[in-house]
């Protein structure tokens, strides 16, 4: 039978197995400890010869559901929740990679990430290269003989650069490299790497996958080997395991992931436009639009462009003059959420940094990170627009 289409997949992927009396919501498993019948089921449980539940760290059912859920919209063999979007980041680099070995990554991504694999080198013995991954053979360029990882965000955060994912995963198979992305900003909805060729997919589900700015929450989703071998590495050693109300949680939102999506996109499309045409701005960054360096790229593995936009209004008091004048958009660090929130750079996540390093890191002052939510978009521009004149 082909596969159900994404829509259907988001409300249904969750429903598993018989029993649950007929609920139609899976159940929240409030437990960490699960009994078995005998010695005998207790020895095949634990020992992993038999399927089922032992303990709250390695594995619940509600749990499981989400797993299951996230496996079917990303077209993954297997899958694995965690309390974080960083606790399935640093799962993933050291699943695959550890002391001696060689990670690649973007010199201009979601800057925790960065930093983790920073202190993974200065701490604990890894290498790692931060290369331009605009261009896929700079990938190719940098790898060494003990390069593990490929690591992609696309598009990436704030800047919403573009990778080519089917040529970075030819550029890792051709190498015998494992390639992980992070999907964050586009989700499974607008782009599946796997399908492009990549081992495994993170998200941060505290962003789109949940919606409402109600959970922290990451997903490792790939082949079976990589995400069992970080259930029983990573997280059996480390923890950062989901809770089950928040698995639940984020069951329920995925349920409307693909009509939140299509309103994200179909927003900040709209205002991506309405930004690019306005004097007060200089820049605007969206793999939409025709002059983003990206664009044919993006058309090529995304089904639509993602909520988010950034854009530059000249400096650093009119970045800070746009967002006081918001009325309806709220200024926030997050994205993926329902409502509409605006960050800015260089006075908020990267205000450690000296002007000049924020030049370095792509982020000029004036830089604006609007994650568009699923408001009426006339509104959302009015808003927009009011605060861009006001500057
Ligand atoms: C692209 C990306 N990846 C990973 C993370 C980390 O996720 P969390 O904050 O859920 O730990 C974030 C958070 O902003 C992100 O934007």
């Amino acid at each position: 039978m082909s596969k159900r289409s994404f829509l259907t997949r988001a409300v249904h992927a969750g429903e598993y197995g018989s029993g649950h009396h007929g609920a139609v919501s899976f159940p929240v498993y409030n437990a960490s400890v699960f009994r078995f019948e005998n010695a005998d089921e207790a020895f095949e449980i634990h020992n992993h010869h038999k399927h089922g539940f032992y303990y709250g760290r390695l594995g619940n059912p509600t749990q499981e559901a989400l797993e299951f859920t996230v496996a079917e919209l990303e077209n993954a063999e297997s899958s694995l929740a965690f309390s974080s979007g960083m606790a399935a980041v640093s799962a993933a680099v050291m699943t695959v990679a550890g002391a001696g070995d060689h990670v690649i990554a973007l010199s201009s991504m979601y800057s925790t990430t960065t930093s983790l694999l920073k202190h993974l080198a200065s701490q604990f013995g890894l290498e790692v290269s931060f290369i331009d991954g605009t261009d896929a053979s700079n990938y190719e360029a940098a790898i060494r003989p003990n390069t593990k990882l490929l690591w992609l965000e696309t598009p990436s955060n704030p800047v919403l650069n573009i990778t080519d994912i089917k040529a970075v995963a030819e550029i890792a198979r051709a190498h015998g490299i494992t390639t992980i992305a992070d999907n964050t900003f586009a989700t499974p909805y607008n782009q599946n790497p796997i399908d492009l060729g990549v081992d495994a997919v993170i998200h941060s589900a505290t962003k789109y996958l949940g919606g409402h700015s109600d959970l922290t929450a990451g997903m490792l989703a790939g082949n079976r080997d990589l995400v069992e071998k970080a259930r029983m590495e990573t997280t059996r050693y480390f923890g950062g395991n989901i809770a089950p109300q928040v698995a639940w949680l984020l069951m329920r939102g995925i349920k409307t992931l693909a009509l939140r999506m299509r309103q994200h996109n179909d927003n900040a499309y709209a205002i991506a436009h309405m930004l690019a045409d306005h004097n007060k701005v200089t820049a605007v960054h969206y793999p939409g639009l025709d002059s983003h360096p990206g664009h044919e790229t993006a058309k090529q593995q995304m089904r639509g462009y993602g909520g988010m936009v950034a854009f530059d209004v000249g400096g650093g008091n009119e970045g800070k003059a746009f967002v006081n004048g918001l009325r309806l958009c709220a200024i926030a660090t997050s994205l993926g959420g329902v409502e509409t929130i605006v960050q800015h750079s260089a006075s908020m996540t990267h205000a450690g940094l000296s002007k000049d390093e924020r030049e370095r890191a792509g982020i000029p002052d004036g830089l604006l990170r609007l994650s568009v939510g699923i408001e009426d978009p006339d509104d959302l521009i009015e808003d927009i627009a009011q605060a861009l004149e006001g500057i």
